[in-house]
Parts: structure tokens; sequence; C-alpha cells
């Protein structure tokens, strides 16, 4: 098969890509940052990832058999927005339709919903109707937080815990996710690729924790059982903002606080991945967090 994967030097596309080419399979990917170093020696050809000229994207995606969609955007800056990223969303499924493509596999996330007030949350859904509507077969995946090597979220947690004598939880941290591992999501990516049917599945790891739990465990693993103290939400966001100014990024935003507080990262379906963060962060604790991890650097 030939297979477009979005961001394959990136993060879920990189493992993604990683087990297609185990398998044989010949991919190449759309992104914006041809540059970045290529874990697969030169065997992933690169295209743009440019939403401003559908007729490039088209042609690039001609004799493509499946396209594995990752593009998202975390936040909005400048012109870069979430309205926007759900325009570029649909731009790039009309064009893997036109192209002929047939399958597409779709990263989205739990409990999106056209009626959230969250950008993140009611574009993921417009994104969904896109690619329900667009006549090609389809399996959407819905992850919550990813962990892995190239994490952000988890990985600055750590690293905050690490640097910092108290850590503060925005609330009392009783609200839930059910982290999922990188190469689990990479695993049910994979086999949706293959499959026929249409569905739609939550791609969610074996634990479900609340927020502080969570913390309280990454500190432990890394020797830096911290005091962790409820702050007003707002407040919380606040102390992020201002330490977001030392390391030159969007440390969290106020939606994200918002969909982590209205439990929006778990699932009721059952856990199709294995991997749980325990056992992740002990085999880690010696790297997870030793450097921040920087939106803006990345993406930006
Ligand atoms: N990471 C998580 O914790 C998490 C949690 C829940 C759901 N998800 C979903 O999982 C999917 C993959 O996430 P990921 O973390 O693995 O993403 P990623 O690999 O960092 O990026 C995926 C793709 O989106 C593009 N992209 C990301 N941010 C962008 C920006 N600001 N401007 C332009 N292009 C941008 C990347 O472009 P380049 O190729 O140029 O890098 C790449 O092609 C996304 O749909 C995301 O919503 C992720």
């Amino acid at each position: 098969m030939k297979i477009a994967v979005t961001g394959a030097f990136s993060y879920s596309g990189k493992y993604i890509t990683s087990k297609l080419l185990e398998r044989g399979e010949e991919v190449i990917t759309l992104t914006n940052h041809p540059n970045r170093p290529d874990p697969f020696n030169g065997k992933v050809k690169a295209f743009p990832l440019n939403f401003s000229n559908a007729e490039e994207l088209v042609k690039n995606l001609r004799g493509i058999d499946v396209l594995v969609n990752t593009y998202w955007i975390r936040f909005d800056k400048g012109n870069n927005t979430q309205p926007k990223a759900v325009e570029n969303t649909r731009v790039l499924v009309d064009a893997a339709a036109k192209a002929g493509v047939k399958r597409i596999v779709h990263i989205s996330i739990t409990n999106p919903s056209a009626d959230s007030h969250l950008p993140y949350f009611w574009g993921k859904a417009a994104n969904e109707k896109f690619v329900v509507d667009s006549g090609m077969n389809y399996a959407i995946l819905r992850p919550t937080v990813l962990f892995g090597k190239e994490d952000i979220l988890i990985n600055n947690i750590a690293w905050l815990l690490r640097k910092l004598p108290i850590f503060g939880l925005p609330g009392d941290g009783s609200y839930k996710l059910s982290p999922v591992y990188v190469d689990d999501l990479a695993d049910l990516a994979v086999e949706a690729v293959y499959k026929k049917e249409n569905y739609i599945w939550d791609a969610i790891g074996p634990d479900e924790f609340t927020f502080k739990e969570m913390t309280e465990l990454i500190g432990k693993t890394v020797n830096k059982k911290r005091a962790l103290i409820p702050f007003p939400p707002r407040l919380a966001l606040l102390a992020a903002q201002f330490m977001s100014l030392f390391v030159n990024d969007v440390m969290l935003t106020p939606e994200e606080v918002d969909g982590l507080m209205a439990n929006l990262l778990i699932s009721k379906e059952a856990p199709r991945c294995k991997t749980s963060l325990k056992d992740w962060l002990k085999e880690n604790k010696s790297t997870v967090g030793m450097k921040y991890a920087s939106e803006l650097a990345r993406h930006f």
C-alpha cells in the first residue's frame, strides 16, 4: 500500500510511520518541518502540509491508498487559530477525497462536541464530520492525553516538579484523565489502516487517575514528592503564564484548564491500550522532565 501520514517527523505520526515501514508499506508525509531529524533515513518522502494550495495537496495525494491524519493545533497564535485549523482540515479531507484516497484514519480527541464552548473540542467535532461526510472509508480514533518520549504535558509536569518546591493544582485536582501511550495509539492507527469498516473508537490507556493522583505519581517516580497545593484555577493559570515567560512558551491555556476540569479526557469505553503510565514512568524516570518541552519551539 501507499500511505500518507501527516507529521511523520513529529510526534504520533512518527510512531505510526515507523510501524507502517516495519510492515513494508510505502509511506510519504505531509509536513511543514521537512528538515526535522529524519528517523527513517530518507525512506519517507516529505511534501508540504500547505492548506493554501489545495491543488498541490490533491497532486501529492494521488495514488495514496490511506491518509493518516494527525493534524491539529494546540492553541491559537496570530493567524494560526483553531477555527482556521478546522478550515484547514476540511481542505485536507477534501483534497484526499478528490485525489481518490480510499480510506482515512483520523486522530481526534475524547468527547468532541459541536456544542462545546471549547474550540479544541468543537473543532474536533467539526473535523470528524468532514471525515464522516467525505465519502472515503474512515476510522476515527479519539485519544486522551498522550505520553511518550516526545510528550509535552506529562514531561512538563515532571519538569516543574523537578524545579519547584511546590506544585499548584488548578482547583482541587479531583478531575480525571486516562493517559494513553503514543505507541499504543500508533498500534490502533495501523490496525485501522488495514480495516475496511467505518468506526469511531476512543483510544485510552488502562489507568484512570485524578489529576492530583497523576501528579503525585509523577513526583514519586522522579523522586520529587512535592506539596500539591490547590489553587483557584485562574490563579494556577496565571502562575503557569508567568512561568511561561521564562521558557518562552505557552505552558497552559484557559481552554486546557477548562477541558481538564470538565472531565473530558476520560472515556466510558473499555480501554483499548495496555501500557500503564506508572510502568512507563518507572522505565523513563531518569529522562522524563529533565528538559522542558516547548510547544512554541516545536510548532510555531
Ligand atoms: N499530544 C496529545 O497529548 C494529544 C492528546 C489528545 C489528542 N491528540 C491529538 O492527536 C493528534 C496528534 O497529536 P500529536 O501531539 O502527535 O501532534 P504532532 O505530531 O505534534 O503534530 C501533528 C501534525 O499537526 C501539525 N501541527 C501541529 N501543531 C501545529 C501548528 N501549531 N501549526 C501547524 N501545524 C501544526 C504538525 O506539523 P509538522 O509536521 O510540521 O510538525 C503535524 O503534521 C492531534 O490531532 C491531536 O489533537 C493529541
